[in-house]
Order: structure tokens, then C-alpha cells, then sequence
């Protein structure tokens, strides 16, 4: 090989990040696409001839070869924080009173002021020059490793500059931001979707979060996810200021955005809100507020944290858009466990971004305390969250003849008469022979957070329900014995048949949390089902404990642990889970790999507030290092954490003899274990 094949080499991969730079973070390209895909061709194909010379660096390498398997944890060294929110003037006066209280008397005290990027947080660590790891927030303290789908972000520069990174004594740091992606983006993927029948993304922020977990780097790619930065770690040289670090940031080569701005006086940091909410729709990217920082690191490190967030930042959130439309109808749908929701179908309108023509109304006791009928005109608006609700009805312009409206009394779908539960604001169908519960209890299962069984939505179980080809679960699993009728289904086919059934026997190797999950025991949501499953490692435990075992876990409350209950002293229930246990679903926890610490199997309980942490944050650490957090001290309990004003648990403890360690007793546990 002559030198100059690796000269030209090197020449193409600066070539390329140049223009990456250009085009990503300056949003100023200087050459066509053509020329620049002529550049990639020519690199690709110069390392393909020579694979030896291929560094993880190169350009051509943001998309890895590999599926990433699953995604491993990451501890966080600094917490990923997040913000307490503010919603006007005197919530940011409040602040800026507090700031100053905590600090020397007439300390001047100046704050940035950035917009609030609505999309997925993401912390990227470079060592030595090069990006090394990316993982996602998670629960702040431990988060999952991307850095396969992050690499393929072309605004992220897969190494920095050597000579900067001598200057400012960059050996090893991270940077954070949020990842997005731009509007227009999201409105183009969302067509393609639609051209190929896939389901839609709500909104930017969910094809986003969505695009960073998925397992092929390869799909990440071509989705165009920008990210812009906004923290500079370096234990080694920290910043001075919040400004110093983003301009530092910049200098790197990091997209960072520009719209900040540095006030003198919380007067200042008020106007710069209400400009930022003003601009908001200008914007191709959306965000949700604004963020507002003491800008001296100095000053930040004096304040320090609280729990979850910073003394030192504070998000202005924006008021949610509103729009006016036509409540053309009001239906009532029927959900898994048989609770009837209505549904107003709107006129279609434009709010934030998209067309709305469904919003929920939660239950019927919210339609009559709003007095919302069909044939009004309603307010409606979309918060941060992706479902649009009413507001509230413009009663001048209420029809004539409008009618209040009443809840039905039979099931929509079956017909059977409907209960309402004491204590309870919604109606029930009871009939689990239901058509649409039948369904929903389907759809659930299959979901992604739950069996993930790719390909089997809401339109396949249709259609299968309807033909007769499933009604339980275990069904499912049987449909492979049908394959030859299943083929001769219109419009399926014989390839999708196949990956189908690919995707069903694939999925009895999710883990048991994930299969608790799905078999839909009312009020046990995802988050319950991992805890439940790591308290009790397997369904037959599960199936025989006591109504208070389940309520000592920590956080499971009264209505989780008698809503399991009930559900295992149905027999009906108890033969499902025989015949899914015969198909080979996963009903015991896979032994985790966690070396033997003096956390494993060791009772924790935590009371009062811990100063470094959240209390979910000191669970997940606990857990990681294989012990056991429940909410109530028993005889059994090994530790009780005790944070600042512990009630009640501490002096049972005191009484039990248990073990009562402080946050930094509990700090150097973790340090000596982790
Ligand atoms: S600062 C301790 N700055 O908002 C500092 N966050 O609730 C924490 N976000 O998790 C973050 N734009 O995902 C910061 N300019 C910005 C931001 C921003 C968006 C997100 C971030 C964070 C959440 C805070």
C-alpha cells in the first residue's frame, strides 16, 4: 500500500467532518450532496480495499456493523439532573429570591437563559480525544448505553481537536444536551409511515426518544436526529461559567444552540422568557420553555442540588397552545380491563403542529362537570403531553337545542348492561367475553413495552379476532399451527406470515418483568411489574404471597397488591398462565449477574430526603448492587436509610434494633460495592 492511499485517506475523512460541521451544526453547506456523497464513495470504497487502515473515528463509521444486542447500563459518575418548573413572573421571582438567600449578602448574580429543546437528554464522554460512550438520562443515575445510535448523529464529532483538547485539559470529559429532531424531519417520517402503514408518531419528542432506542444503527441513521449540547463535565478544568461552557463547547465543534442569552437581573431573564415563548413557532425544532441557569459555576456549586434538581436552574414552561373547534360527536370506546372512556371527535383543527380531530374526555364525571355537549364549541389544548384535552366549552355559542349528555348504560361493543364501582368515576364492561376487551387485552400484550411481538398491532388482531384465529393468549403462540391457513389471508402473504411467527417465537424470550407486564393485571404497570418480578423472581412466588408481602415492596400501594390478588384467585387466570408456561414464556427472573456485595439480599428501607439523590435513584442503586428496597419497616428490614426529617419508620426502627445508617454512611456502602 503506497502512502498516499492513506494520505488520501485522511484527507477524505477531514473533508467530510468539515462539510458534517458545516452542514449540521452552521446549517451553511458549502458543496452540493452530490459532491458530498462523491467524497463518502470514495472514502468507503478506498477502506474497503484497505480494511486495515479503517479507524472507529472515521466518518464512515458513525453506522457500526453490529445490531446492538440490547442496551447496557451506565452509571452516570455526575447525576443526570433534571429541572423544577416555573410557570410565571412570580415563580421566577421566587427563584432568583431564593438563589440570592443562598448566597453572600449583595453577590451580583447573572443568568443564562436558553430555550428548552423538547426532545431526549443524552450524555456523551470523550477520552482522549475520541467519543467513547453515549447513553440516555434514565433514571438519572444509571442510563442506557446508545452510543452506536449517537454516532450516527453527524453533528456529533466522533474526536476534538488535539490541541484544545491539551489547552482546556479535556482527557476525559462528557458532554450533555438533548437530542431532537427537526420539524420538518418529523413530517416527512411521519408521511413515509403513513405511505407504509406504520404507525404514526405523536410528535417530535416520541420519534425521537423512539429513533434512540431502536436496535439498528442503521435505521437511526437515516432518521436525521440533531442534537444540541448545552453542559461541559471536566472534573479536571471545570468552566467558570455557564457561558464560558457553551461558547467552549462551540469552540469544539459542538452544535450548540445560539438563541442563549446572559441577563443581569431576573427583570432581564423574565423578558428573554417571554420573547423565547414569542419566537416559538418561528422555530423548526420545538421547544417546551425555557431554561434559566445561574451562570457563575462558582455560585452553582454554592447553591448545589436538592434532590432530583439544581438549586442553581429553574425551566419556564410555556402555557399550552390552544385552539377553538366543533365537538362533532362524543363515542365511547372500551379498554382492556373493560373501562369505558369517551372520546370527543372534534372538527379537525391545527394546534401545535399537528391536526387534531380526537381528544379524550377522561370519564363522565368531567363531562358533566364542564357541561361539554355535543354540538359545542370547545377550547381544546395540548400541554407538554401528546393526548389533546378540552378545556372548557364557550357557552354563548351553545347550540339551541343542545341536549346534556348522558352516559350510556350498555357496552358499545357487547351490549351487556354496564357497572359502576363504588369509589370509581368510570363505567365497566363487565363481560370479559367482550369483543373489545378481548382485543385491547391482545393489543397490550403484543405491545412494545410488553412482549414487543413486531408486526402484531391493532389492525392484525383485528382481523385475527374477527376470523376466529385468536381470542387468549396462548392462542398466539398456536398460530403456527395455522400457518397455511393464515397465508391465504388477503393482503398478508407468505413472507409476512413468516416474520410474524419469527417475531412471536422471539418474543417468549422476553424477560419475566416484561411478561407480567403483559398479561394485563389491572393497576400493574410496567414500572410495577420490574419491581414485583425483582422482589419475587418468579410467578409461583408471586401466585402464593400474601396480600402484604406485595404492598411492603417498595412502592406498591394497597390498589396494586389487591388488583394481584384478586387476579391470581381467578382460575381462569391461574389455567392461562399453565398454557403459556407450556408455549415457553419466561415466568421466572433470569439470574442477573450481580457479584455478591454486602447489598445482596439485604433489606432497605428510606425515609426523609436524601440530599444527592432522589428516592427512586438510591432504589435503583440499591437494586443494581442486588438488594431489596421496600416502603415499611418490618423485622426483616437490614437498613433503614435515614435522610433529612425522617418520621415515623425511623422510630421503628429505632424500636425493631434495626441497623439506621445516615446519606454518607449509606454513600461510602455504595462507594465500597459499585
Ligand atoms: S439543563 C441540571 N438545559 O430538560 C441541568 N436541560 O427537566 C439539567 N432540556 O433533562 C438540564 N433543553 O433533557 C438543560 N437548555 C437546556 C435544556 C434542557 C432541554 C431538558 C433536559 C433535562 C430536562 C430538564
Amino acid at each position: 500500500m503506497t502512502v498516499s492511499v492513506e494520505k488520501r485517506i485522511e484527507e477524505l475523512r477531514s473533508e467530510i467532518l468539515k462539510h458534517d460541521y458545516n452542514y449540521y451544526v452552521l446549517a451553511q453547506p458549502v458543496i452540493s450532496d452530490r459532491e458530498y456523497d462523491l467524497l463518502v464513495k470514495e472514502l468507503e470504497k478506498l477502506e474497503n480495499e484497505n480494511p486495515e487502515l479503517i479507524t472507529a473515528d472515521s466518518p464512515t463509521q458513525r453506522v457500526g456493523k453490529d445490531l446492538t444486542k440490547e442496551f447496557k447500563p451506565v452509571n452516570h459518575k455526575v447525576p443526570m439532573l433534571s429541572l423544577s418548573n416555573t410557570y410565571d413572573e412570580q415563580d421566577l421571582f421566587d427563584f432568583d429570591r431564593r438563589v440570592k438567600e443562598s448566597l453572600s449578602e449583595n453577590e451580583k448574580v447573572e443568568y443564562v437563559v436558553e430555550l428548552k429543546i423538547d426532545g431526549a437528554s443524552v450524555s456523551i464522554n470523550y477520552v482522549n480525544g475520541k467519543l467513547k460512550t453515549a447513553a440516555t438520562r434514565g433514571d438519572g443515575s444509571v442510563g442506557e448505553e446508545i452510543t452506536n445510535n449517537v454516532k450516527t448523529i453527524r453533528s456529533v464529532p466522533l474526536k476534538i481537536d488535539t490541541d484544545l483538547m491539551n489547552k482546556y485539559h479535556l482527557k476525559d470529559f462528557e458532554v450533555r444536551g438533548e437530542v431532537f429532531m427537526r420539524i420538518d424531519d418529523f413530517k416527512i417520517l411521519n408521511k413515509e409511515r403513513e405511505a407504509n402503514g406504520e404507525k404514526l408518531f405523536a410528535n417530535p419528542r416520541n420519534s425521537t426518544a423512539g429513533t434512540l432506542k431502536l436496535q439498528d444503527p442503521k435505521i437511526v441513521a437515516s432518521r436525521k436526529l440533531n442534537v444540541f449540547l448545552y453542559t461541559l463535565i471536566n472534573e479536571d478544568q471545570e468552566p467558570e461559567s455557564q457561558e464560558q461552557g457553551l461558547k467552549l463547547l462551540k469552540q469544539l465543534g459542538f452544535n450548540v444552540n445560539d438563541k442563549f442569552v446572559v441577563c443581569r437581573n431576573i427583570q432581564e431573564v423574565l423578558e428573554v422568557c417571554e420573547k423565547f415563548e414569542r419566537i416559538r413557532d418561528t422555530l423548526n425544532y420545538e421547544i417546551d420553555g425555557a431554561v434559566v441557569k445561574v451562570n457563575s459555576v462558582r455560585q452553582q456549586n454554592i447553591l448545589g442540588n436538592i434532590a432530583k434538581s439544581p438549586r442553581w436552574a429553574v425551566a419556564y414552561k410555556f402555557k399550552a397552545k390552544q385552539a377553538f373547534t366543533k365537538l362533532l360527536d362524543i363515542t365511547w370506546q372500551v379498554g382492556r380491563t373493560g373501562a369505558i372512556t369517551p372520546v370527543a371527535e372534534l372538527e379537525p383543527v391545527q394546534l401545535a403542529g399537528s391536526t387534531i380531530s380526537r381528544a379524550t374526555l377522561h370519564n363522565f364525571d368531567e363531562i358533566q362537570r364542564k357541561d361539554i355537549r355535543v354540538g359545542d364549541t370547545v377550547v381544546i389544548e395540548k400541554g407538554g403531553d401528546v393526548i389533546p384535552k378540552i378545556v372548557s366549552v364557550v357557552e354563548n355559542e351553545r347550540p339551541k337545542k343542545s341536549q346534556p349528555t348522558i352516559p350510556p348504560d350498555k357496552c358499545p361493543v357487547c351490549k351487556s348492561k354496564l357497572f359502576k364501582p363504588e369509589n370509581e368515576v368510570a363505567l365497566y364492561c363487565e363481560n370479559p367475553e367482550c369483543l373489545a376487551q378481548i382485543k385491547g387485552r391482545l393489543i397490550h400484550f403484543a405491545s412494545r413495552g410488553a412482549m414487543d411481538i413486531e408486526g402484531l398491532g391493532e389492525a392484525l388482531i383485528d382481523l385475527f379476532v374477527e376470523k376466529g384465529f385468536i381470542k387468549n393468549f396462548s392462542d398466539i403462540y398456536k398460530l403456527k399451527d395455522k400457518r397455511s391457513e393464515l397465508i391465504k389471508i388477503e393482503r398478508l402473504g407468505e413472507k409476512s406470515i413468516d416474520n410474524l411467527l419469527n417475531a412471536i417465537e422471539k418474543s417468549k424470550t422476553q424477560p419475566f418483568s416484561k411478561v407480567l407486564f403483559a398479561i394485563g393485571i389491572r393497576y400493574v404497570g410496567a414500572g410495577a411489574a420490574q419491581k414485583i418480578a425483582d422482589h419475587f423472581n418468579s410467578i409461583d412466588n408471586l401466585i402464593i404471597a400474601s396480600e402484604e408481602e406485595i404492598s411492603s415492596i417498595y412502592e406498591i400501594g394497597p390498589s396494586i397488591s389487591k388488583s394481584v390478588k384478586q387476579f391470581f384467585a381467578d382460575k381462569k387466570n391461574i389455567r392461562m398462565i399453565e398454557e403459556l408456561k407450556k408455549a415457553g414464556l419466561n415466568f421466572v427472573s433470569e439470574k442477573r449477574e450481580i457479584k455478591k456485595s454486602s447489598f445482596t439480599d439485604k433489606i432497605f428501607v428510606l425515609t426523609g430526603t436524601l440530599s444527592g439523590f432522589s428516592r427512586d435513584e438510591a432504589a435503583s442503586r440499591i437494586k443494581a448492587l442486588g438488594g431489596k428496597v421496600t416502603s415499611s419497616v418490618s423485622k426483616n428490614t437490614d437498613y433503614v436509610i435515614a435522610g433529612e426529617k425522617a418520621g415515623s419508620k425511623l422510630s421503628k426502627a429505632e424500636s425493631f434494633g434495626i441497623k439506621i445508617i445516615n446519606e454518607s454512611d449509606f454513600l461510602d456502602m455504595l462507594n465500597e460495592n459499585e
